[in-house]
């Protein structure tokens, strides 16, 4: 039976939907980010900053909403402990009523791709009215954001039509750590073979993305068994705790199932009093040194019941197997860029979750693309 001929005259290119043909593109994306912001040798990083501003950013504050805040709380783990940055995260919807102590010493960040939200721009707004510095990072360059800001880092990752954000995030996550690692060399907290080494990682990651997206089996098979779940909970330690958060928003987006995201340690304070037989519990345990916690955790929900995805290297499923319903085995990488690795296999969980409950998953209920009222 030939495959249907998927109309490409709807711009999804012979995709079924937006949002995958988006997470196809994600290592084009991270390729055109690299020749945007590195000199044509692949060495110097011109993030755009006026010089020395990426020597001026003694503390940062990101302000964001919803994906762009997770991948404002992702960076924050690099920008403190590749470039020593004392870094901190805020909700736009909450920034400026929490009458925060402002000061010039604090650079704020405000990520937004779509760059029209308004809860982000009113935020904006606020920092610029107070005198703060301000740095945008935007998907539109047209945007009303974009147009309002002196400093732009611009995510480069060409129109997102999916509602679901996919390789905007991953366009994100690619420039902060580009930024991290520009910070890092001009306060001397990295060396030049420690930032190439980065950079020559970050060229070969969508050959991994392309690898991932070729076994894609193992998660279709996990999407019809979660598709019958009306919960879910994911777990992470590190950066892998941003993750779970962003991993838990795809897929209440766009499967409409109620997930949550967890520190894992934080599953003993509460939450593992929701762990059932009938809990499909998502753990994601990159091979840092925060993997032997969380793989400790993954067993203590495994003793109440609960049904364990495991998102990890061969070897740390390997060990896991008799307490695991189900596993995505990731391939190795440089440890710093398990975050852009990483968030794949989530992506293309929730894609299939939605795609076997038979969703309008470029359009999901309730939601827009950008959200101009606050
Ligand atoms: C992400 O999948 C959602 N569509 C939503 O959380 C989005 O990230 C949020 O509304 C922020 O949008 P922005 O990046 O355009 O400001």
């Amino acid at each position: 039976q030939p495959a249907p001929k998927l109309d490409v005259a709807d711009g999804k290119q012979g995709f079924e939907h937006f949002m995958l043909k988006e997470i196809y593109e994600q290592g084009d994306v991270i390729e055109r980010i690299l020749n945007h912001y590195l000199d044509i040798n692949g060495r110097q990083l011109n993030t755009g900053l006026q010089p020395g501003q990426s020597a001026a950013i003694e503390a940062l504050n990101i302000v964001a909403c919803g994906t762009s805040y997770y991948a404002a709380c992702t960076a924050r783990y690099w920008l403190e402990s590749i470039a020593g940055i004392p870094t901190d995260t805020d909700l736009a919807s909450e920034f400026r009523y929490r009458n925060r102590p402002m000061s010039s010493h604090t650079s704020n960040l405000f990520i937004s791709q779509s760059g029209e939200t308004a809860d982000t721009l009113a935020a904006l707004r606020y920092a610029k009215a107070i005198g703060c510095p301000c740095l945008s990072m935007n998907n539109v360059p047209t945007s009303t954001m974009a147009l309002e800001s002196d400093t732009i880092l611009p995510t480069l990752a060409g129109p997102e039509i999916g509602v679901a954000s996919t390789k905007a995030f991953m366009a994100q996550l690619t420039v902060l750590l580009l930024l991290s690692i520009d910070c890092a060399r001009h306060n001397g907290s990295m060396d030049f073979d420690q930032e190439l080494s980065l950079i020559k990682a970050l060229h070969e990651l969508p050959s991994l993305f392309h690898r991932q997206l070729l076994t894609q089996e193992p998660i279709i098979r996990l999407a019809q068994m979660m598709a019958t779940s009306d919960h879910a909970l994911f777990i992470g330690r590190g950066q892998a705790w941003p993750l779970a958060q962003e991993g838990a928003l795809k897929l209440k987006e766009i499967s409409y199932i109620h997930a949550e995201a967890y520190a894992a340690g934080e599953l003993k304070h509460g939450p593992i009093a929701l762990v059932d037989e009938q809990m499909p519990v998502v753990v994601i345990a990159p091979p840092d040194e925060l993997q032997p916690k969380t793989l400790s955790n993954l067993r203590e929900v495994a003793s109440r019941g609960g049904k364990i995805i495991l998102i990890a290297d061969s070897q740390a499923i390997e060990a896991s197997s008799e307490f695991i319903t189900a596993a995505i085995p990731m391939p190795q990488v440089d440890p710093v860029l398990f975050p852009l690795l990483y968030t794949l296999p989530l992506q293309l969980l929730a894609y299939h979750v939605a795609k076997e409950k038979g969703l309008d998953i470029d359009k999901p209920r309730n939601l827009a693309k950008s959200v101009t009222v606050e």
